[in-house]
């Protein structure tokens, strides 16, 4: 079974924009995915299409398994959490503690259980010296954070992050990356919608590329290598393909390419 299944998905806003064109798509479980797109290719509404935010217009979506039609929209919320790009259209309570604790609180848990699983969110993404602070009042690395442990809360099979990485800094953006790494070697499918090519290249397992509403590709992360492909997308080849293109060697990351540069040094 795949975490999402898509077919013929179109979807229109009000003023007549075309956001989603017969979008087909396949989504591996346990996997993570990075949607890739310049701005307005419709990386967002895709995503809002994945817990149920928007219903299909036109197409069907399956994702975990379950039609998403609006009797099932409870069950998929359940499994499937959502980091909003813009964090202040997730966080409302009076405190962190609140916000973080309002998910298990929804799910009815007895408050021993929903205490233990806010304060262990709180510590995965340290922040428990926030517990009693208005969330408004934060920076805005630190709302995502709190927002990101509102779903850590939840235990989800499957996260969708908006740009999870915008506006963070480098030290915060390695951060989110552990910890949705975590979540990943835990068994969590992981989809996330970014501009960054370097991050994706990376980061990811599989890649989506879209443009203007429509999947221009979708497959393996070598598909950023595809000079001409990246260009018709608006994106950029990342800096590693960039740099060792055309030596055989495809390093990944920065450790990767450290590897193949020592080798080269070794032999002269
Ligand atoms: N609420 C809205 N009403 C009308 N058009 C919208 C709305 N939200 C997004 N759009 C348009 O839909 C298209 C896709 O937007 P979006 O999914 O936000 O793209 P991305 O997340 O890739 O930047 C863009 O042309 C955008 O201007
Ligand atoms: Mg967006």
């Amino acid at each position: 079974m795949n975490a999402v299944d898509i077919t013929g998905l179109t979807y229109n806003y009000d003023d007549g924009t075309e956001a989603l064109k017969e979008i087909h798509l396949k989504i591996e479980k346990n996997k993570k995915t990075a949607i890739l797109g310049s701005n307005g290719s419709g990386k967002t509404t895709l995503i809002y299409h994945l817990n149920g935010i928007f219903l299909p217009q036109q197409g069907q979506i399956t994702v975990m398994g379950y039609p998403l039609k609006k009797e099932n929209i409870s069950k998929i919320r359940q499994m499937v959490g959502l980091l909003f790009d813009n964090p202040d259209n997730q966080l409302f309570s009076t405190t962190v503690f609140n916000d973080i604790a309002f998910g298990p609180r929804n799910l009815k848990l007895s408050e021993e259980e929903v205490l233990s699983r806010t304060l262990s969110a709180m510590k995965r993404v340290n922040i428990e010296v926030l517990k009693d602070k208005p969330p408004y009042n934060l920076s805005l690395g630190q709302k995502k954070k709190v927002a990101i442990a509102g779903l850590l809360a939840m235990e989800p099979e499957m996260m969708v992050c908006d740009e999870p990485f915008s506006g963070l800094d480098p030290y915060s953006t390695g951060q989110m990356v552990e910890i949705l790494n975590d979540l990943n070697s835990k068994g969590a499918t992981l989809i996330l919608s970014t501009h960054d090519v370097n991050l994706a290249f990376t980061w990811a397992d599989q890649v989506i590329i879209m443009k203007e509403g429509k999947v221009l590709a979708a497959g393996e992360v070598e598909l950023l290598t595809d000079r001409e492909l990246m260009l018709q997308a608006f994106l950029e080849v990342p800096m590693l393909a960039e740099i060792f293109k055309g030596t055989g060697f495809k390093p990944r990351n920065a450790e990767e390419a450290v590897d193949v540069i020592k080798f080269y040094i070794q032999k002269v």
